[in-house]
């Protein structure tokens, strides 16, 4: 049985003040109720040194929100994977929807940083998800088995070394979550095409994101092919954060 992973995207949240406040407070829930499941969290760059120091040695993993393809050079403002490991950086979301509509990274650019974060031994968690108009299109399993393809196509036997977050954009910090089954079809879908790539793929965790909350999320965890979740707003409120923890035993 595949242990479950709930990974927090704190987006573009915090401050050095309000960071060790809800650290202190998720290691005090996790203390008194230790964790069935892996817990990470992804934090903005400037705040790696201060929550890998404040997690170290806990039952936190320590994630980026992105890193750059490219090893070093001209690329000013980005983050390579060896700066992040510098910091004792587990994972790094590599093609969240946000990034790619709003620094248009192309389903090639995602897969580069993938194969980047892999070559620096950091697990990339590769965000894909459909919008509205193309679900409501009966585009979803293309679209995201198009996202899926471009990574595998590159990653080659390392794609059993992934996290896949399947994050239905119309979802996203919207309060409108994908049902339980809706979630399910998808995730079947992206694992058929992993186990087709390679046999033994079978066990790269699926994640769902998308407005998973204290009151969804056991009966989305409770699906099987849905091994954990990419939270957003709900990972910024200690309370909520450790209940889905807690829901992913
Ligand atoms: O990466 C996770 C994020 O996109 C989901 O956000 O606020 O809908 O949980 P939220």
């Amino acid at each position: 049985m595949l242990q479950k992973l709930i990974a927090g995207n704190w987006k573009m949240n915090g401050s050095l003040a309000a960071n060790q406040a809800l650290l202190a407070d998720l290691l005090a829930g996790l203390a008194a109720q230790a964790p069935a499941c892996q817990v990470a969290v992804a934090v903005p760059a400037p705040y790696l040194a201060q929550v890998q120091q404040l997690t170290a040695g806990s039952a936190i993993a320590l994630g980026a929100q992105d890193v750059s393809q490219h090893a070093s050079g001209a690329f000013t403002g980005e983050i390579s994977a060896q700066m992040l490991n510098d910091f004792g950086v587990r994972y790094a979301l590599v093609g969240h929807s946000e990034r790619r509509q709003y620094h248009g990274e192309t389903d090639a650019i995602v897969a580069a940083k993938a194969q980047a974060a892999l070559a620096a031994g950091i697990t990339p968690i590769v965000c894909l998800g459909e919008t509205l108009a193309q679900r409501e299109a009966g585009e979803t399993e293309a679209v995201v088995q198009r996202q899926l393809a471009a990574v595998l196509d590159v990653v080659g036997q390392d794609v059993t070394r992934l996290v896949v977050a399947y994050e239905p954009v119309w979802a996203i910090g919207t309060g409108k979550t994908a049902t339980p089954e809706q979630a399910q079809a998808v995730h079947a879908a992206l694992r058929a095409q992993l186990v087709q790539a390679n046999g033994a793929a079978a066990q790269v965790p699926l994640l769902y994101g998308g407005s998973m909350n204290a009151a969804n999320a056991a009966q989305l965890l409770a699906q099987p092919d849905i091994d954990g979740g990419l939270i957003g707003g709900a990972a910024l409120k200690a309370a909520d954060f450790l209940h889905i923890i807690a829901a992913a035993a």
